[in-house]
């Protein structure tokens, strides 16, 4: 600081000081500040608008009862109404509770995960799900699968020793392929 002061102080005996940005700089600044504005407006945007919130209170569950009772007794798929569905998923130590979940194209389907025992992550391929599972909450994201195909389901946790084989997959099949499953 008092080095400054006297810096400015020799430099007024010579040349009068002239404060100035360079033109340079000015336009970092102008860029730091757009996109602290647009960082400010994606966030708002996605948790008023679109609803993306951090887990609260009200998705609070007991890890070591959870299992217990329903729905987390029989964990799956179920079918609330045509093309809608709602998936509980257990992420535990080493695997996903099912390790399938086969709904037609089209299909809107709300996950629902959560973990008995330690932290893990739940993150489909080719989406936008992606989840941190911690145990005493339950994490929630819909999404519509409007594509056949295989979305496997992945653990991107590090949750120890078999966390690599910690793996499922979404099959999204044609239709007509699940009323053929439901003929026989
Ligand atoms: Cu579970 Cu990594």
């Amino acid at each position: 600081m008092s080095d400054a002061t006297e810096l400015k102080t020799e430099g007024a005996d010579e040349a009068p000081l002239v404060m100035g940005i360079d033109p340079y700089e000015k336009n970092w600044m102008r860029v730091s500040v757009l996109l602290l504005l647009v960082f400010l407006i994606t966030v708002t945007v996605a948790g008023f608008a679109m609803g993306i919130q951090v887990n609260g209170v009200d998705t609070e569950v007991d890890p070591r009862t959870v299992t217990d009772s329903e729905p987390w007794a029989t964990p799956g798929l179920r079918e609330i109404s045509p093309g809608q569905y709602e998936a509980w998923v257990i992420a535990q130590t080493w695997a996903f509770v099912p390790r399938e979940l086969e709904v037609p194209v089209g299909s809107t389907v709300k996950i629902h995960v959560t973990s008995p025992d330690i932290q893990h992550g739940f993150k489909i391929t080719d989406t936008n799900i992606n989840m941190q599972i911690v145990p005493g909450q339950v994490s929630t994201m819909t999404y519509e699968f409007d594509e056949v195909g295989e979305f496997p389901y992945i653990c991107h946790e590090y949750c120890g020793r078999g966390h690599a084989a910690m793996a499922g997959v979404v099959k999204v099949v044609s239709a007509t392929a699940t009323e053929q499953d439901s003929d026989t």
